[in-house]
């Protein structure tokens, strides 16, 4: 029987995300051969030779997408280097999974995706979020139209922020390397699902400030989104305020979606208000919305990289998501509401 061909991988970046998310990915995945690893940091060399001991490792990626002739490139590099390593690694033929967010500016985006075309390779983004069981319950019943018209969407996630022993070093928090704060990080994977969700948005009106942390990026954020179906959705971001609500709620003209992160999925029947009783009927279609997400991202990416699931998180979902967040940095810094496209 002739031996499938295994796809040679490479990580560029291998810190936090890479050591709980692409790495293990790629090494439960028989279709695998993890090959090696670019990185800078001597540090992150010692840490993969006790892990991934049988991966070589270089302190460029130039240098590794030169020898090793790989297939598929995972980029795990602060945002500001996304562009230059993904656009290298589509040059040396491979196909390439790039950390959100796409990368810090439009222009580099566009060539991004060129290049890819050019190549004709596959680029994904990675927008974990779209694959936790909440979120493709809330598209999936979308879809459905279960809803009726939906004419709301409130997205809010928080956290404590990066932190050391999370992310390798604190590049999270400086604006030369970051290119944004909680907006841009977490509000990146917000703006994604609310596209993907309701649709392109054609206006926003957002704040960004730095309130409570002592760093050179916004720790909370506050978006007001108008849909181009004319709908409306608001996004809260933070970094300081953890203990709150996360998730996604959908308000329609027949029913809602409560997409509780901690505690489950619920669609709520009925009329988005309430009867005259005062209740709602309230179905629980998911206790786990978290499931999914980082521990299936590189199955699916070599789903699609095999060409069995259809590429939708591609270069221009990275640009469209990115193009909102900035027009909310603008909003912000302008106090005005900013249009888009
Ligand atoms: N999908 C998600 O939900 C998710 C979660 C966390 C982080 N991320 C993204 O992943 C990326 C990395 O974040 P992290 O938390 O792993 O950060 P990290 O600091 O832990 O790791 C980044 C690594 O990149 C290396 N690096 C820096 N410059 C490089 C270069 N030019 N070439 C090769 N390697 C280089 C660093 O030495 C470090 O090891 C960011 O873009 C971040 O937004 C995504």
């Amino acid at each position: 029987m002739l031996e499938t061909k295994k796809f040679r991988v490479g990580i560029i970046g291998v810190g936090a995300i890479a050591q709980a998310c692409h790495l293990p990915g790629y090494l439960k995945d028989e279709r695998v051969q993890l090959v090696a690893f670019a990185d800078p940091e001597p540090e992150r060399h010692k840490e993969m030779a006790l892990t991934f001991g049988e991966m070589r490792g270089y302190a460029h990626y130039r240098d590794m997408l030169a020898k090793e002739k790989l297939d598929v490139v995972s980029v795990c590099t602060p945002n500001k280097y996304h562009a230059e390593a993904v656009i290298a690694a589509l040059e040396a033929k491979c196909h390439v999974l790039c950390e959100k967010p796409i990368a810090t500016t439009l222009k580099e985006a566009d060539l991004m995706i060129a290049a890819a075309k050019k190549a004709r390779r596959k680029l994904m983004v990675g927008y974990t979020h779209r694959l936790f069981n909440g979120p493709k319950k809330c598209k999936e019943l979308l879809d459905e139209k279960v809803l009726g018209k939906p004419f709301m969407i409130r997205v809010r996630f928080a956290h404590g922020g990066p932190f050391p022993g999370w992310a390798k070093s604190d590049w999270f928090y400086k604006k030369d390397l970051a290119a944004g704060g909680a907006m841009l990080d977490m509000g990146i994977h917000a703006i994604d699902l609310c596209l993907w969700l309701f649709g392109p948005i054609v206006a926003l009106s957002a704040k960004a400030l730095t309130l409570i942390k002592k760093i050179e990026v916004d720790d909370n954020a506050l978006l007001l989104l108008e849909f181009k179906s004319g709908a409306l959705g608001y996004i809260e971001v933070g970094w300081t305020s953890r203990p709150g609500f996360s998730g996604i709620e959908i308000y329609g003209t027949e029913g809602s979606i409560i997409c509780d992160y901690t505690r489950g999925v619920y669609l709520v029947g009925g009329k988005a208000a309430a009867g005259r009783d005062g209740r709602n009927d309230w179905k629980t279609l998911d206790k786990s919305p978290t499931e999914g997400g980082w521990s299936t991202e590189i199955g699916y990416w070599l789903d699609i990289v095999s060409g069995t699931e259809k590429l939708t998180m591609d270069g221009k979902a990275g640009r469209e998501a990115l193009e909102v967040a900035l027009a909310a940095y603008k909003s912000s810094q302008t106090a005005k509401r900013v249009a888009i496209g």
